[in-house]
C-alpha cells in the first residue's frame, strides 16, 4: 500500500489533505512543529480528527531538523506544505523565517530526495504571490514570475529549487501555484477567516485599499484534488501548475455574498493598502485542466457557507 507523508500536516491545507487520504484508507504520516506564526491551538484542533485515524502518524518535528533519507524509505509520495505563509509578516525581521522554512526545508527534502529512487512523486506547494503584479489575466505559467513581496520571493526559490532537482536529478517533483485558497480550517491571518470571526463578533472588518482588489479564489477541496492529480500522473513530473477556483471575483462582491450568507451587513472599514500584496490575481487554469484533469468544483457561494459554519462551531 502506497504511504503519504504530508509536511505541514497540521496548517489549514495539510490538514484537509491529510483527512481526504485518510478517509480513503490511505496511510499517512504527517510532520508538522505546530509553531506560533498562528495560535498552535488552532492546529492542534486541525489534527484532532486525524489521529482518530490509526493508519494516520504524526512527527511533531522542525524539518530541518529530521532524518530525510530514513523518512523517504518509507514512503511513496511526498505532499510538501510546510512553509512560513503570509506575506505582510515577510518584511523585516521576520525574513529569516521564510529563507528557513520555505528556500532551506525544501532544500534538504530535495536532497533526500535525488538519493531516493523509490520516491514516485513529490508535490510542493507554490504559490500565486511568485507573479507578483501580473500584467496579463488570466495569468499563464509562462507570464515571467515578478514577486512584490519576500514572501513570494521564497516561493519562487523553492520553485525553482524543484525544477533544479528534477532537471539535473530527476526528482520527480511538481510545483502547484495556489491562488488564495479558503474553506473550512483556513488560517486565522486570512482575509475570510478575519471577517467571518469579526461578524461573530459584530466587530467591523479591515478592508485593504478600496476593497476594488480582485482574486482567484480556490477552496480547499479542490487544492487537495489538484494535489492527488499531480501525485498519480506521471505527465505532472517537472511541472508547475496553476490552481486557481476558476473565476476572478472583486473583494467587495465577497463581501457582498458574505453578508447574504450570514445574514446580515458587515461593518466596513477602509485601511491602508498592505505593501507586498498584489492588486490583482487570476489563474488560467488552461495547463492544469489538460494534464491533471483539474476542474473546480465548489462555487464561492457554496465554500463561503462552508467555511462560515465552520468558523461558527469553533467560536462557540
Ligand atoms: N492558504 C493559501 O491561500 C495559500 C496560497 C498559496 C500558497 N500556499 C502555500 O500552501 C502551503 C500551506 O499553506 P497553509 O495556508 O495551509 O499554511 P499553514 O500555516 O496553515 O500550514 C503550514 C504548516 O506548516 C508548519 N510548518 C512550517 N514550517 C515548518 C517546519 N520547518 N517544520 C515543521 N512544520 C512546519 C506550520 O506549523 C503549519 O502548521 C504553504 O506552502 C503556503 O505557502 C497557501
Amino acid at each position: 500500500m502506497t504511504t503519504y507523508l504530508i509536511t505541514g500536516v497540521a496548517g489549514f491545507i495539510g490538514s484537509n489533505l491529510a483527512e481526504t487520504l485518510l478517509k480513503q484508507g490511505e496511510n499517512v504520516i504527517g510532520i508538522d512543529e505546530f509553531n506560533d506564526y498562528y495560535d498552535p491551538n488552532l492546529k492542534r484542533n486541525n489534527v484532532i480528527s486525524l489521529l482518530k485515524y490509526p493508519q494516520f502518524q504524526l512527527i511533531e518535528a522542525d524539518l530541518l531538523t529530521l532524518d530525510w533519507h530514513k523518512l523517504l524509505q518509507e514512503v511513496s509520495v511526498v505532499f510538501h506544505q510546510a512553509a512560513q505563509a503570509g506575506v505582510r509578516a515577510s518584511w523585516g525581521k521576520g525574513f529569516r523565517q521564510y529563507t528557513e522554512k520555505n528556500i532551506n526545508a525544501t532544500q534538504i527534502i530535495l536532497e533526500a530526495a535525488k538519493d531516493t529512487p523509490t520516491l514516485q512523486s513529490l508535490v510542493a506547494a507554490s504559490s500565486s504571490s511568485v507573479y507578483g503584479n501580473a500584467e496579463t489575466f488570466p495569468t499563464a505559467e509562462t507570464v515571467c514570475p515578478q514577486p512584490v513581496s519576500p514572501y513570494g520571493i521564497t516561493k519562487l526559490a523553492a520553485e525553482r529549487l524543484c525544477s533544479l532537482y528534477y532537471h539535473n536529478f530527476g526528482v520527480p517533483v511538481t510545483s502547484l501555484r495556489y491562488f488564495t485558497v479558503y474553506g473550512p480550517r483556513q488560517r486565522p491571518d486570512m482575509a475570510f477567516h478575519k471577517f467571518f470571526k469579526a461578524a461573530l463578533q459584530d466587530q467591523p472588518i479591515d478592508i485593504y485599499g478600496d476593497g476594488q482588489q480582485t482574486r482567484d479564489f480556490t477552496f480547499v477541496s479542490d487544492v487537495v484534488a489538484a494535489n492527488l492529480a499531480a501525485a498519480t500522473i506521471p505527465e505532472a513530473a517537472g511541472e508547475v501548475f496553476n490552481i486557481g477556483g476558476g473565476s476572478r471575483v472583486v473583494l467587495t462582491d465577497v463581501l457582498d455574498t458574505m453578508e447574504s450568507i450570514i445574514g446580515r451587513p458587515l461593518r466596513r472599514s477602509h485601511v491602508e493598502n498592505a505593501k507586498g500584496d498584489a492588486r490583482h490575481t487570476s489563474a488560467d487554469v488552461t495547463k492544469a485542466q489538460r494534464i491533471l484533469g483539474y476542474q473546480p468544483q465548489v462555487s464561492l457561494a457554496e465554500g463561503l457557507t462552508k467555511e462560515w459554519q465552520w468558523i461558527q462551531s469553533i467560536n462557540n
